[in-house]
Formats: C-alpha cells, sequence, structure tokens
C-alpha cells in the first residue's frame, strides 16, 4: 500500500513540488476542473492553535474537490489528551479520505500519519509549515516566473517554522535560500544539514548569517514572520522588546532597498506592523501578501488532490 503524506517541506521530491505546483496553477485558472473527494468525501481537519488562513483555505480547498470538510475543534477533541494520537488517528481514518492537523509537537503529527491509514497533511506544527511555503512558491511563480536560481531571504526568527520551511522548500525549488536571524534564534542544525543535502541535488545554495543585511542583498524575494508564533505568547515582552533580539531584523524600506529593485516581499500573516514589518513594506507596492493568503486555497487544493492520487488506501 502507497500511502503519502505532506508533514514537512522535504516529503515532496523536487519533480513532484513541481508537479503540485503546476496543478496548483491549473486549478487556480480552472476551480471545479477536479473533483477528486467528490461523493462528498469527508476531510479532517482538526486545529490544536489558532487559526484563520488555513481554516479557509482546507474548507475551500476540501469543497472545491467535491468532499465534505469537517473541521474539528482541538480543545473538543482533546488529541493525545483525552484518547491517545494513535486512537484518534484511526478513528478519523476510517471515516476521511484525509487528515489535516494543526498541532504543537511534529513527533504527533507523524504518529497520526503511522497510524490514519489515509494522507495526513501539516497545517503547522511547532516545526514546520510546509502548506504556506507551497503557497510561496506558487505567489513567487506568478510573480517572477520560474524558480530555479531565485534567491529567498527570510529574516526574523529563524528557529521557528517559517524559518526551517523556508529552508527545505526552497533547497527543493532550486532556490538560494538565505536566512537572517540573530545568534539565539537561529535555525535547527538538522534542517539546515537537510536543505544542504537537497540543495547540492537541485543547484541551489543555503546561507545562515546573523546580519539582516546580508541576507537580503540582491534577493529576488524578501519574507518575514511574527516575532512571537503560537505557544510563545509568555516570551511576548523579551521577544518584543526595543533591546529585543529580533529589532535589527524588522524588514522597513530600508532593509527592503538593498534586495534586488524588482523583489517581492511576502509574510504568511498574521503580521504585526511595527514589529517584524514596517506598514511602508507591507502596505506597499512591493508586498504581495494578499496574492500569497488566495494561493494557499489553490496550492492546498493541488497538494490533497496529488496526495490522494498517489495513495492507495485500503478499504
Ligand atoms: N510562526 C507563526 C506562523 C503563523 C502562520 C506561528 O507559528 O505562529
Amino acid at each position: 500500500m502507497t500511502l503519502r503524506h505532506f508533514l514537512r517541506d522535504d516529503d515532496l521530491t523536487p519533480d513532484e513540488q513541481r508537479e503540485v505546483l503546476d496543478r496548483a496553477l491549473a486549478l487556480k485558472a480552472d476551480p471545479f476542473s477536479d473533483r477528486c473527494l467528490e461523493g462528498p468525501q469527508t476531510v479532517s481537519i482538526l486545529f490544536d492553535k489558532q487559526t484563520l488562513r488555513t481554516q479557509v483555505s482546507f474548507v475551500g480547498a476540501v469543497s472545491g474537490l467535491g468532499g465534505f470538510p469537517m473541521v474539528v475543534d482541538g480543545r473538543l477533541a482533546g488529541v493525545g489528551v483525552r484518547e491517545p494520537v494513535a486512537d484518534v488517528a484511526r478513528i478519523l481514518g476510517r471515516q476521511s479520505a484525509a487528515v489535516v492537523w494543526r498541532t504543537f509537537e511534529q513527533a504527533k503529527l507523524e504518529e497520526m500519519a503511522e497510524y490514519a491509514g489515509v494522507p495526513v497533511v501539516n497545517a503547522l506544527t511547532d516545526d514546520f509549515h510546509p502548506c504556506q511555503t507551497l503557497a510561496d512558491l506558487l505567489t513567487v511563480r506568478e510573480l517572477l516566473g520560474d524558480l530555479a536560481g531565485r534567491t529567498l531571504a527570510y529574516v526574523g526568527d529563524g528557529a521557528n517554522n517559517m524559518a526551517h520551511s523556508y529552508l527545505l522548500a526552497s533547497a527543493t525549488a532550486g532556490v538560494h535560500v538565505r536566512v537572517g536571524a540573530p545568534p539565539s534564534h537561529q535555525p535547527s542544525a538538522a534542517v539546515v544539514a537537510r536543505a544542504e543535502e537537497i540543495a547540492a541535488r537541485t543547484g541551489a545554495s543555503v546561507l545562515v548569517t546573523d546580519d539582516a543585511v546580508t541576507a537580503v542583498r540582491g534577493a529576488d524575494v524578501v519574507a518575514t514572520d511574527t516575532w512571537v508564533s503560537m505557544g510563545q505568547e509568555e516570551e511576548s515582552d523579551t521577544r518584543h522588546g526595543t533591546d529585543g533580539p529580533f529589532e535589527p531584523f524588522r524588514v522597513d524600506e530600508a532593509l527592503m532597498a538593498q534586495a534586488a529593485d524588482h523583489a517581492v516581499f511576502l509574510h504568511c500573516l498574521p503580521a504585526y506592523r511595527g514589529h517584524e514589518v514596517t506598514s511602508a513594506v507591507i502596505d506597499g507596492p512591493r508586498s504581495h501578501v494578499w496574492q500569497e493568503a488566495e494561493n494557499r486555497l489553490h496550492a492546498q487544493k493541488a497538494l490533497l488532490s496529488w496526495l490522494l492520487e498517489h495513495s492507495e488506501v485500503s478499504a
């Protein structure tokens, strides 16, 4: 039995990532041309953390494919708390064509994938946010054309899920990826090593620096994310303080001026204007964050369709 999951960005090979992005472009142009969930088949979508874009885009994606999006509030379900992840996985897998889960630990998502018997999709964990980076690559492709050989700079919290996903997804796409982050918040060494391994095969490169200008200089894409991820709220004061570690990494017009003339700005949202990005940048002409947010829908639709097509689910 072949079963394909999307738990982290490198679950898709470079060719497979390209196929998913091609499919996303086709579905964006012709939204109801793929009815792979016709029935309607249920897709279970669980949230243990806050959500807006992810809920709306997965509900839209499943509905658009002809299926029924069953949204489960994690506080009610208590996955891994009220009952073991493995039990929940077997229950959901028998009644769903796929399971989509936003949670904290990556290990729990892996456990869900081990027992569900259907494709499992990471809708954000503490470690990765691979659906967002798929949407980002789609956006860059629309804006700048071919991805291979482009340079993407991510600045801010280098230790969070977005930084890790940019490293893996960009390297997979043949995109040179740079992370600019304070020494206290650098990416996981294991993720950097994995990105370098992928980059060696795709012609990409990986640079991790503690200097924002070094990261952004000449880049085609500049991206950032909140300095306080979900689950880190208690650290908000130290992370946001004026003498906090991220102050030199704010994306303002001066930092954007270091990027290529045609550079575009991306942010997974929610954005905290005045902290990781200024209003002049995120609300300015180089920002494409609304197109990026819309592309969650198209990318996830393509991803679900692709995973189902490449999985043989036992009855
Ligand atoms: N790093 C952020 C991403 C939000 C979409 C978080 O985990 O809260």
